[in-house]
């Protein structure tokens, strides 16, 4: 009898050990979680849902939307730059992640015809959220195209009661380009950077205009009806909704080819001469700078690169729009700046390769960007990243509210506030001192290279930190990424 439960107890407890092997969750932890885990998705016989309006962002709840995952968009638009009218027609290849009934698409731009797989289905149209009605429900795993038809003057959209459109117009043209928001003022999409996918995008405008957009140039200028010629343009790696983009105007285009790929960048004609010059003066260094990087970062994530420079006065910002950033052509107004060069595409491997999980995760963009000018400063002649760190942070006293906004959480309101940038960056430089060169720089390889076209968290760095160096950074971190209150010193 003794021997008995003895037994009994023996093979349970061989059971348990061969289970806690096998089982994911059992023994065997692994420090380097998979970068993107496959959701486990429900039956194809569980009932119908409406996808969620929201994917699920803490400062967003309406970007982009639930139920299903976009691979590519083929973005359609035909411009009138006179009445800033934009034609759509746009298609979606989504693929199901519930039995949907109904699912949303964001776009600001009244739409007029959706179709899922060919078939007509209904729609509703509230603010930035497109309700679609498919005919049947789209099932589990299989799937969807989604056509758009849509028209309308985006720059008569406001972003909010107090924000303009953020559909810039300009003399000859328009530039779409925005942060977190300018998908929806042009074309449908899931519109939050968890969710990439491949683009082609078509632009249709008057003869004798030219269109710039991201990625490979596969045609144009072509004909394309009375008086209209086309542009066509591929991004064939996946890209975030945000950093699509369209320049629309007369633009000088220059072309070579690089190690990288086809450099293609253009300057708008409306420029001021010596802004035009300045502005060539920085962006064709686009190819050395992308050596720089790239010895720091490892291999340049695309396959292509440029940059466009439009006569938009009023466009104050540059944007990392995806292998050919966009600047503001005030950042020219005085002479070269290399600097916004070296920001635009640092965040060619941070921000655009990969990309924030929720927009709460900006400090893993524009903390890793400014730190990128930094870098190139200390390597060129000017102070080093230790003393960047220092002088900015005796230029903020304490009681500066620029030590209320943590970088790591920094709020909903000061998502692109100042301090994400360069109190972002000292928290770059802490956590360099705390690891030590050869691991921090082994650090940020490791975050470019294992997460290259996907997304990544705060709390997934941090990890990525801790693995590669062995360190714990916990205290840093809190410091200088979590705390609203300046640290006792200056990184050190
Ligand atoms: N990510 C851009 C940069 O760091 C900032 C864009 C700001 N966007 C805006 N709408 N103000 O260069
Ligand atoms: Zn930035």
């Amino acid at each position: 009898m003794r021997n008995r439960l003895l037994l009994i107890g023996l093979a349970l407890a061989v059971l348990l050990v061969v289970i806690a092997l096998v089982m994911p969750w059992g023994g065997t932890h692994s420090a380097q979680a998979p970068a993107s885990s496959a959701p486990t998705l429900p039956p194809s016989s569980a009932p119908p849902v409406m996808g969620a309006e929201g994917i699920g962002d803490p400062y967003f709840p309406l970007a982009g939307n639930g139920g299903y995952d976009a691979t590519a968009y083929d973005v359609q638009v035909r411009y009138d730059p006179a009445a800033d009218r934009i034609e759509g027609h746009t298609t979606i290849t989504a693929q199901a992640t519930e039995n949907l009934s109904r699912f949303n698409l964001d776009l600001r731009l009244p739409a007029s015809v959706v179709t899922v797989n060919n078939q007509p289905a209904q729609l509703h149209q509230v603010g930035g959220e497109l309700q679609i009605t498919p005919a049947a429900p789209v099932l589990v795993g299989s799937p969807m195209t989604v056509v758009v038809d849509y028209a309308g003057v985006p720059s008569a959209i406001p972003e909010g009661p107090d924000d303009p459109s953020p559909w810039v117009r300009t003399a000859d043209g328009a530039v779409a380009v925005g942060e977190p928001d300018i998908a929806a003022w042009w074309y449908p999409s899931n519109d939050h950077p968890s969710d990439k996918a491949t683009f082609t995008i078509t632009a249709t405008v008057p003869a004798g205009l030219q269109v710039i957009s991201n990625g490979a140039l596969l045609g144009g200028p072509e004909p394309a009806g009375p008086g209209m010629e086309q542009w066509r343009w591929q991004e064939s790696e996946p890209m975030a909704t945000y950093l699509a983009f369209v320049a629309i105007g007369h633009y000088d285009i220059v072309r070579r080819d690089t190690r990288y790929g086809l450099y293609l960048a253009a300057y708008d004609h409306g420029l001021a001469p010596q802004v035009a010059g300045a502005a060539r003066a920085s962006v064709e260094q686009t190819p050395d700078v992308i050596d720089f990087l790239s010895g720091i970062f490892g291999p340049y994530p695309f396959h292509q690169l440029g940059g466009v420079v439009p006569d938009a006065p009023n466009l104050h910002f540059a944007l990392e729009n995806q292998s050919r950033p966009v600047y503001g052509e005030g950042f020219f107004d005085v002479g070269p700046d290399v600097s916004v060069v070296v920001h635009e595409l640092a965040h060619q491997w941070f921000g655009d390769s990969v990309s924030v999980r929720h927009w709460s995760d900006i400090w893993l963009n524009e903390g890793f960007a400014t730190y990128a000018q930094w870098l190139w400063d200390e390597r060129h002649g000017g102070p080093s990243a230790k003393q960047s760190a220092a002088m900015n942070y005796a230029d903020h006293p304490a009681d500066d509210e620029f030590w209320r906004v943590p970088p790591g959480a920094p709020g909903k309101a000061a998502v692109l506030d100042r301090a994400v940038y360069t109190r972002g960056a000292m928290a770059l430089q802490a956590i360099r001192m705390a690891i030590g060169d050869q691991n921090f720089f082994a650090s940020l390889r490791a975050w470019a290279t294992d997460r290259a076209g996907r997304n990544g968290s705060v709390q997934d760095f941090l990890a990525t930190v801790k693995r590669v160096s062995g360190k714990n950074v916990d205290e840093v971190a809190q410091t200088w990424l979590f705390a609203p209150v300046r640290p006792a010193a200056p990184p050190s």
